[in-house]
């Protein structure tokens, strides 16, 4: 029997590599760093019974409607703003994503965002390479504490609860809003629900890990950046337009707000000529919440057995559009 074809849309690990080989033929964008361009998405998509991709794929309808012989999108990622899930569902599609493996991981990397810019490690760091560093100055490179500081999480779902319980060691008062109230890890983590506004008010480190949708698109714009604290520091690891950015480049160089973590952003890779590259108070990593060896592996395997599932008549454990069995 024909063994299932499969589309890879950048190379993956060996361990993950070793679960599709043998059992799948596959084709791959053999490019670490360059995404596959659109036309050979477009073309690439036809003939295959499942593709693996990554946050870097706009796999929309057009995309998603080349895909007649698909069972499967496997996402490298456990967002999956990306995809038009809707348009997959509507072909019996299954769409999978990774979660739980890089929950702790991303959790590691928002606090070490959120230390960064609170204590202007990455500013101080530019400044002992430039040979400016004259003297130890008393009040040089000041910033701001992190421990008993009130720290305010958009969105208590998986990351943001390992967050909060990453925030008790450092004694901080927790704070969170959600579109639901998350009654059982409120307790467990010692958060206490807010509305939006009160968060903002509140909180003197604003921490977005809540999911990018048409509903939270653009949550946090001038009117909210308004409502914080001149000293709060505001964090983004989550999807970039969950912000405004051109709103948090104004309310960054009015000092409206201390600072800024993000790593993620409204157009990925920041191109050169963004306003935001040149303030000394924004700390820009290149979207690496996820980014330890050992999860990003995890992220791989999980992601290529979601796609063998798929590809083999099952439903990927991961699935998220679980109704899409329904249209097959
Ligand atoms: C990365 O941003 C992810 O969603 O896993």
């Amino acid at each position: 029997m024909a063994k299932p074809r499969v589309y890879i849309t950048r190379p993956l690990p060996q361990p993950a590599m070793r679960i599709l080989e043998g059992a799948v033929e596959y084709r791959l964008w053999d490019r670490e760093d360059e995404p596959v361009p659109r036309e050979n998405l477009l073309r690439e998509v036809v003939d295959v019974d499942g593709v693996i991709c990554l946050i870097t794929e706009k796999m929309d309808a057009e995309v998603v409607d080349r895909m007649r012989r698909s069972a499967v999108i496997a996402q490298v990622a456990v967002g999956y703003d990306n995809i038009d899930v809707a348009a997959a569902t509507r072909r019996g599609i299954f769409v999978t994503n990774t979660p739980g493996v890089l929950t702790e991981t991303t959790a590691d990397m928002g606090w070490a965002i959120l230390m960064a810019t609170a204590r202007r490690v990455v500013e101080g760091d530019k400044f002992t390479r430039s040979g400016r560093w004259k003297t130890w100055e008393l009040m040089g490179f000041t910033g701001q504490d992190v421990h008993g500081a009130t720290l305010g999480i958009i969105g208590l779902g998986r990351i943001g609860a390992a967050i909060a319980r990453r925030a008790r060691g450092f004694a901080m008062t927790i704070l969170y809003h959600n579109r639901r109230r998350a009654d059982a890890l409120e307790a467990e983590v010692g958060a206490r629900y807010v509305s939006l506004d009160d968060l903002l008010r509140q909180s003197d480190f604003v921490m977005v890990s809540c999911a990018l949708t048409a509903d939270t698109r653009h949550l946090i714009g001038e009117r909210e950046l308004g409502l914080m604290k001149p000293t709060a520091v505001l964090v983004n690891i989550a999807r970039g337009p969950i912000v405004d950015q051109r709103a948090l480049y104004r309310a960054l160089v009015d000092r409206k707000i201390w600072a800024a973590g993000l790593d993620v952003f409204e157009v990925e890779p920041v191109p050169m000529d963004e306003a935001l590259l040149k303030l000394d108070n924004a700390v820009i990593p290149p979207h690496l919440g996820s980014a330890s060896t050992a999860t990003r592996i995890k992220m791989a395997t999980m992601a290529a057995e979601n796609c063998l599932a798929g590809v083999s008549g099952r439903v990927p454990p991961n699935v998220v559009n679980p109704e899409a069995a329904e249209r097959r």
